[in-house]
């Protein structure tokens, strides 16, 4: 394990996180501060949790973190944290958009830090992060609140720049992170989008 893994590593496990995963959020919301207290927070490709033990920290007991991962995750908050609903569902599914809708008016934040199965070809692993992250668009697109925030993790390739046009027309700023816990030699990189406004 290299040096700034092993610290990452390490440093999780001692905050009490199931992945180090954490501190790519983490820098993120030091440094641009759009998760707040009491707001509703969507979080895709949640597993193994720590994006959400995270999150249902800061937007506190008035809060509320809503959880998607394929793999099932169970793992008990306690306040002053959010409630976390962890819900078993792949994102392309119909049954997961029509639950959403079923049990929350909307959300101020939606958060994604979903990966595919890596190939071993950099070319098939971009297009299969683009699809989810295509996907997390057209979800902001039905849920965030207006105003909300976009925080969704991609795999850069050639059709990256076409992916960020995409987003452009549909927040005020738009950004791109490469957070210091992410592995220098990883393609992944965090697309940042604040002031969601509905095109129309
Ligand atoms: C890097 S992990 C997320 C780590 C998490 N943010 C944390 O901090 O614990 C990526 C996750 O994306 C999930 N994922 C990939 N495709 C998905 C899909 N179609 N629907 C739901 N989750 C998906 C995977 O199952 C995997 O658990």
């Amino acid at each position: 394990m290299r040096k700034e893994q092993d610290y990452y590593f390490k440093k999780a496990k001692k905050d009490n996180y199931p992945a180090r995963s954490v501190y790519k959020l983490e820098e993120a919301q030091l440094k641009y501060k759009f998760l707040k207290g009491g707001q509703r927070v969507l979080d895709l490709g949640c597993h193994p949790g720590s994006w959400s033990l995270y999150t249902a920290g800061i937007v506190g007991e008035k809060g509320t973190v809503v959880a998607a991962d394929l793999q099932r995750t169970e793992i008990l908050t306690q306040k002053p944290h959010a409630e976390i609903h962890w819900l078993c569902y792949d994102v392309f599914s119909e049954e997961f958009v029509d639950y959403l809708k079923q049990h929350w008016p909307g959300f101020h934040v939606v958060l994604s830090d979903m990966a595919p199965r890596t190939t071993g070809s950099q070319y098939a692993d971009h297009q299969q992060s683009l699809l989810l992250a295509r996907r997390v668009l057209e979800l902001s697109v039905l849920f965030l609140h207006e105003n909300g925030t976009l925080y969704c993790k991609v795999f850069q390739g050639e059709d990256f720049p076409a992916f960020l046009q995409e987003c452009k027309p549909l927040f005020a700023t738009v950004k791109v992170m490469k957070p210091k816990s992410s592995r220098l030699e990883s393609r992944e990189v965090f697309v940042l989008g604040r002031g969601f406004r509905r095109t129309r």
